[in-house]
């Protein structure tokens, strides 16, 4: 049977944390759509045309190690925009989502537009701070040289493209559970979360 759970949310909200500990409870199939764009996005750093790199994209190539680097999340925020790319990495991922076993698809626009008929849907959210605090210390974590400062400008210069383009803005589909995480570690933010899920099981 086919279930998918969307998990939308701005960047280093705790999607991710959150999405592989709900894939992993419920023993379902886990997609971050945002490797997609990232994927696009390194190419294009590589002289690539996005368009083209969009409809060539590999599987392979979500599997880089370099695509969590602040450099390679501005340039997906940048691909991301274009309405071609975006086009062109619908059919994979709507596939991903009705995959038999259940599937977690977490993104921008994964309740609103990939997947408007998912049963379960979250929206993740947290202070702009406490997210860049989050995504410093798990950069630096990695031995990579950034200050707060630098982090808390990239979360916010992603998050005013994400919200206000054109294409797939981000926003909570009207159905979506709105979950804050500033003030919830991960194990109570997943205890929420899951107990939202069950309700729609
Ligand atoms: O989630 P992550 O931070 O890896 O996403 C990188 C960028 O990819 C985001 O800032 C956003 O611009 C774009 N993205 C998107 N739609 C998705 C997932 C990511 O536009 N479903």
């Amino acid at each position: 049977m086919a279930f998918t759970i969307a998990i939308d949310g701005p960047a280093a909200a705790g999607k991710g944390t959150l999405s592989k500990g709900i894939a992993a409870h419920f023993g379902f199939g886990h997609l971050d759509t945002g490797l997609l764009y990232r994927a696009v996005g390194w190419r294009m750093l590589s002289g690539e045309d996005p368009i083209e790199a969009a409809r060539g994209l590999m599987p392979e190539d979500l599997d880089r190690a370099d695509l969590r680097t602040p450099e390679v999340a501005q340039a997906a925020s940048k691909v991301a925009v274009i309405a071609e790319v975006r086009a062109a990495l619908v059919d994979f991922q709507r596939a991903f989502a009705r995959r038999a076993g259940g599937a977690v698809l977490d993104g921008r626009d994964i309740g609103t537009v990939i997947c408007p008929d998912a049963e379960a849907k979250l929206f993740v959210t947290a202070s702009a701070e406490v997210r860049a605090e989050r995504r410093y210390l798990e950069l630096t974590g990695k031995g990579q040289i950034v200050t707060l400062d630098q982090v808390l400008a990239d979360v916010r210069a992603r998050d005013e493209r994400d919200m206000n383009r054109a294409e797939a803005p981000l926003k909570p589909a009207e159905d979506a559970v709105m979950i804050d995480t500033s003030k919830l570690d991960i194990d109570a933010a997943l205890g929420v979360a899951i107990a939202a899920i069950r309700t729609k099981m």
